[in-house]
């Protein structure tokens, strides 16, 4: 039995499905189920007893100290958290109260649990915290992509409590022998992506004919990976991942964000074709971002190094399964795109947002 936090958000959810799909290992699967995490994601595992779903806050203590107690997982795999930089300017206090105060609760929940357990389980015992690259900052050009060595130098509210959260998981590390190993991946996408972040909101206003924002120049380059080689990455860190020890997860995919939104008109362009006309008709550049990082670049030779792990994924498939997925869940896309979706909408973009 593993809990994992978060996993009705969009890697949260891929994770589970994917875990399952490969073990017969139960989940208890603890969200809050906030206006990022879907249960409709989690649709196939319905009626399925290896999947245990908690609705519940992180930072509830009493909830989380009874689901420790009564499952005793062999280990806790850290998704949850208030997700999207955009959000995080708008309004940083959900992000410091869950990214901060939530992580600090399921640490010490877990440092009671695991100290009360027996040797070999208390051996085995892990804390997997996925955080992001967010928090080394940002890159110049011509600079080498990020080492787990990389100085901390968070820009946003959320890449800033996501680094509070990894320094309170070292410290319980090192202070009081918690079994943690933390993970930097870079963005990702695939499929349950919700479209409030890049590549989903360019897919679904594509596909309604309406416009594609960029923020300042379009020229800030992102490190994509495909979600499911996300995932495996984390399984083998929970595996095999060295105690103590951060992991860089990235697919040497760094691409500007025209060039992705290009991407994605030419592939609806082919597989869905527009009697207006090639889709890039509809890019729209918009204010910039405050405080907008220039650059991301994951170095992940480490864990390659250490633990074998490659994507499977290249950024040509792994966008052409996606774009593929969004065409095929159009009940998906239009059960998400709700009320509170509309209203995020108008206040981020005004006039170029959905009607
Ligand atoms: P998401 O926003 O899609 O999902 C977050 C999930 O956490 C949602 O299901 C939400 O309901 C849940 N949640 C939020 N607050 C909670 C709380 N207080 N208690 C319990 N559940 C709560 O996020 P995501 O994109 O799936 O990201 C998951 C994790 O991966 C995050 O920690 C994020 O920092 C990290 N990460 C994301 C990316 C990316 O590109 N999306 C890249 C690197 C790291
Ligand atoms: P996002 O998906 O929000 O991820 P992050 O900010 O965590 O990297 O944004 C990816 C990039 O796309 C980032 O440089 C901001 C940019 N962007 C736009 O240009 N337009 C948009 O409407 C959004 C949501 C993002």
């Amino acid at each position: 039995m593993i809990l994992v936090t978060g996993g009705a958000g969009f890697i949260g959810s891929n994770f589970v499905l994917d875990w399952l799909a490969q073990s017969d290992e139960p989940v208890i699967n603890l969200d809050a189920l906030t206006y990022a995490g879907n249960l409709a994601n989690l649709a196939s595992l319905q009626g399925d007893p290896r999947h245990v779903f908690v609705q519940g806050d992180i930072g509830d203590r009493a909830l989380v100290d009874q689901l420790l107690a009564e499952h005793r997982p062999r280990a806790i795999v850290h998704f949850a958290a208030e997700s999207h930089v955009d959000r995080s300017i708008h309004g940083p206090g959900a992000f410091l109260k869950t990214n901060i105060e939530g992580t600090y609760t399921l640490l010490e929940a877990a440092r009671a649990y695991w100290s009360h357990l027996q040797d070999t389980e208390r051996e085995a015992f892990r804390f997997v915290h996925v955080s992001t690259d967010e928090v080394y900052g940002s890159l110049g050009p011509e600079d080498a992509p990020f080492t787990e060595d990389h100085p901390y130098q968070p820009n946003s509210p959320y890449s800033a409590s996501k680094a509070a959260s990894d320094h309170l998981v070292r410290a319980w590390h090192h202070t009081y022998g918690l079994p943690v190993v933390t993970t930097h991946c870079s963005n990702n996408y695939g499929p349950y992506h919700f479209p409030e972040k890049l590549i989903p909101l360019a897919i679904v206003n594509a596909l309604a004919g309406k416009p594609l924002p960029l923020y300042g120049d379009g020229l800030n380059v992102r490190d994509w990976l495909y979600v499911k080689d996300h995932c495996a990455a984390l399984r083998l860190v929970l595996e095999r991942g060295r105690v103590g020890q951060t992991y860089n997860i990235g697919g040497w995919n760094e691409k500007t964000n025209l060039e992705i939104v290009r991407t994605i008109c030419r592939l609806l362009d082919e597989l869905r074709p527009d009697a207006g006309g090639p889709r890039e008709r509809l890019i729209t550049f918009v204010a910039d971002r405050p405080g907008h990082d220039r650059r991301y670049a994951i170095d992940a030779r480490k864990i390659e190094r250490e633990l074998g792990w490659r994507p499977a994924e290249t950024f040509e498939t792994g966008i052409r399964k996606t774009v593929q997925w969004y065409l095929d869940h159009p009940e998906w896309v239009a059960q998400v795109q709700s009320g509170a979706y509309r209203q995020w909408i108008a206040t981020q973009y005004g006039r170029v947002g959905p009607a």
